[in-house]
């Protein structure tokens, strides 16, 4: 089936931080750029007609040389990690790929930032 886009910028997702639209190549009208905290997390609603295993495409930006690792969970589960590396540039954007299992109906997609550098910059999650 056809992907879903999912903008970290609109509602009902969830940016602990500032959305931000000053870094160019972002899809919709900005981005979220998290808290530098561990844990200031994003949050996704991703809406599945089956339940199984889905396949998620996180579009982000790290301007830095270090990573950004994240905790994922889905419905509060832990459902693997994300290591977020540099992209080169903030306005350079990379799809992060991860497979998660989900249910029928809507599912609460977090991404948890182990460090205090935080997130990366996210513009969207397509599932
Ligand atoms: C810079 C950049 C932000 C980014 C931040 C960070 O301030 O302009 O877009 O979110 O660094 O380190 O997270």
């Amino acid at each position: 089936a056809a992907s879903t886009r999912y903008e970290a910028e609109s509602a009902p997702a969830v940016c602990t931080g500032a959305i931000e639209s000053n870094w160019a190549g972002y899809s919709g009208s900005g981005f979220c750029n998290g808290a530098n905290a561990a844990g200031a997390h994003a949050q996704f609603t991703v809406t599945a007609g089956a339940g199984g295993a889905a396949t998620l495409r996180i579009r982000f930006a790290n301007g830095t040389t270090g990573s950004r690792p994240a905790g994922l969970t889905v419905n509060g589960a832990a459902a693997g990690t994300l290591s977020f590396e540099g992209t080169g540039a903030w306005s350079t954007w990379q799809t992060a790929t991860v497979t998660v299992p989900v249910n029928s109906g809507a599912n609460t997609v977090r991404l948890n930032p182990t460090t205090s550098a935080g997130l990366p910059n996210l513009d969207y999650l397509d599932a």
